[in-house]
């Protein structure tokens, strides 16, 4: 039988440890993005990170996924300390733990939606296998996407965000990663959408991180970190 060329990921403790984001201006000089003393979430657990424009919530989630690596401090998971992997190794924990709900969500607009779904698939084979052509279709199903053939270039910014939900729940992620997941939705879509993350989370035992200003997907979370500078940036 034929099997997903992503093997699912598995469930941890992700922490991290005085981790500071730092860049430098255009005069060169150095300014603090991010500073995060001590953060644990345990295994099928799920945060909400909230603060204003510019507060960090997206450098946060790409720390957390090895996307950039952090100016000081560390980010685990379980026993891989992921941000002192070398690039291809973190590439690889990334692939085989983290789905990613990208603020901009990075669909391929030649492609259509299912084929959308199941890029993380199609890295590491280049024709899609039945198994993974079903489950790409099974989510576009569960994410009201009417018709998996339509292309990227021709959806909606709702339809696009619902297509890059499905694409992080592709590979069965153990740690679910979600920036502005129901920035681009009404109302009544929002609600479905967060219900949905978060039930998909639980179903496969994924821990949740969503980066929102949506007060009614926050409250969805069982925890909560406010990056608002000030008066002080806690975890609860
Ligand atoms: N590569 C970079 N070089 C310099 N500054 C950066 C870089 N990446 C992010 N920043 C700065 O870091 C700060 C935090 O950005 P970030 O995108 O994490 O905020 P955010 O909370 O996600 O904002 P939004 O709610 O608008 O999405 C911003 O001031 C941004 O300009
Ligand atoms: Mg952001």
């Amino acid at each position: 039988m034929p099997s997903s060329p992503l093997p699912d990921g598995h469930a941890a403790t992700l922490v991290l440890d005085q981790l500071t984001l730092d860049r430098r201006d255009g005069d060169g000089r150095s300014f603090s993005i991010l500073a995060i003393p001590a953060l644990t979430l345990e295994p099928g657990t799920s945060l909400g990170v909230s603060g204003p424009s510019g507060s960090g919530k997206s450098s946060l989630l790409h720390l957390v996924a090895g996307l950039i690596t952090p100016s000081a401090g560390r980010v685990s998971w379980g026993d891989t300390v992921v941000s002192a992997l070398a690039e291809g190794e973190r590439d690889r924990w990334r692939r085989r733990t983290i789905g990613f709900v990208f603020q901009d969500f990075h669909l391929v607009p030649e492609l259509d939606v299912a084929a959308n779904i199941a890029l993380p698939a199609s890295f590491s084979s280049w024709r899609l296998d039945a198994v993974d052509r079903r489950r790409a279709l099974d989510l576009a199903e569960q994410m009201g996407l009417a018709d998996p053939r339509r292309r990227a270039a021709v959806l909606s910014r709702g339809e696009q965000q619902r297509v890059a939900i499905a694409r992080a729940l592709f590979g069965k992620p153990a740690l679910l990663l979600a920036d502005e997941p129901t920035a681009s939705l009404d109302a009544a879509r929002s609600e479905a959408i967060g219900a949905l993350l978060v039930e998909a989370a639980t179903r496969c035992g994924a821990s949740l991180i969503c980066a929102s200003h949506d007060a009614a997907l926050l409250a969805r979370m069982d925890r909560r970190l406010d990056l608002t500078p000030t008066p002080a940036k806690h975890a609860t």
